[in-house]
């Protein structure tokens, strides 16, 4: 049986991974510090016998995996909504640089194949749209979202440095916004705020006029694409953008959510945050052509799950 280690498996997106990795017959050891994570994400997993909980934090020396003869290694750790890496910003970048060095290592001692989880934000504030793999980005290294976006970018450098000098065979995803069940409902973003705000009858607050523009991939949708990116022939030393190229005007998401949740809610509009990105869109062209994947849930489909769920949560 072949192993799986899962970094941030009892987050949001790491939980759905660990679902469709014991679903397909993996071992999965799930390492987690439980920083912004949660064991009820794994209430289906936690019983399961091809299933391992470990209490750890990535950026410190982890005894317990030693012996347990890795094959593949996906490297999710990182808080990622912008509230929990504002308050954890120190955790925040060292996950990201220290932990993806601690974990590159691992992948070296076990022979394993690697995956680091990185993000559409090392495009920044992006001045070429939709965003290719190619383009070099727009970020500020010194502001409060650099703890986030800069160590994912130095992820993605270390990651370089070990294709290229130990031979190890690793690839990159960026990640664009992606939703749906086990999202924390206080994360600040945007889809958990508006959906929990029309269920609670409160005004929908807009950054700005709402009319930047942010795309949202169904987190089934993204678990496969990340399968798919560790899995398919020839994506060693790739990057790869995945998220629904869908793009929606968030004046326009407001909207939609309003009326998926049948709510009454107002729409009140609040001043820009620093360094917030007017557009975001990736440009999935690699991952249609190499990996044979694309976004397959619409985002009235997805919604509709997620509101679901935070249905159940109250
Ligand atoms: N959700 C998105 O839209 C999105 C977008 C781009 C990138 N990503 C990336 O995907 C990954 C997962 O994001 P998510 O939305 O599931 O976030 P999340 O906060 O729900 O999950 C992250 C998990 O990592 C754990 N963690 C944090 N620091 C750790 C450490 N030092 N050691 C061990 N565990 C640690 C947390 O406890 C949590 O369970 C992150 O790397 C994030 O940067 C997410």
């Amino acid at each position: 049986m072949k192993k799986a280690l899962v970094t941030g498996g009892a987050g949001f997106i790491g939980s759905h991974l660990c679902d469709l990795l014991v679903g397909k017959g993996f071992e999965v050891v799930c390492v987690d510090n439980l920083l912004t994570g949660s064991k009820k994400n794994l209430e289906n997993l936690i019983k399961n016998p091809n299933f391992k909980f470990l209490k750890a934090d990535v950026t410190q020396p982890i005894k317990q995996l030693a012996g347990r003869q890795i094959n593949f290694l996906f490297h999710l750790a990182s808080p990622a909504s912008p509230v929990d890496y504002q308050i954890h910003s120190e955790e925040t970048a060292l996950a990201n640089s220290l932990g993806t060095l601690n974990m590159l290592k691992t992948a070296l001692a076990n022979k394993a194949k690697f995956l680091f989880a990185s993000t559409s934000e090392i495009y920044g504030d992006p001045k070429e749209h939709p965003q290719k793999e190619t383009y070099w980005g727009n970020v500020n290294s010194f502001g409060p979202r650099a703890c986030y976006d800069e160590s994912k970018r130095f992820g993605e450098a270390i990651t370089y440095v070990y294709i290229h000098k130990y031979n190890l065979d690793a690839r990159i995803i960026r990640i664009f916004n992606t939703y749906g069940p086990r999202m924390q409902k206080d994360d600040g973003r945007v889809v958990s705020n508006f959906i929990n705000q029309a269920l609670l009858e409160k005004p929908l607050t807009i950054y700005g006029e709402g009319k930047q523009t942010r795309s949202f991939c169904f987190v089934s949708d993204l678990v496969n694409g990340i399968f798919r990116a560790m899995f398919s022939e020839g994506t060693g030393g790739k990057i790869f953008n995945l998220g629904n190229p869908e793009e929606y005007k968030i004046i326009d998401l407001a909207k939609k959510i309003k009326k998926l949740t049948g709510s009454k809610s107002k729409v009140v509009f609040k001043p820009l945050p620093k360094d917030d990105p007017k557009q975001r869109r990736p440009d999935i062209t690699k991952a249609k052509n190499i990996l044979g994947w694309e976004p397959k849930v619409s985002v009235d489909e997805g919604l509709k799950k997620t509101i679901e769920y935070y249905k159940g949560l109250r």
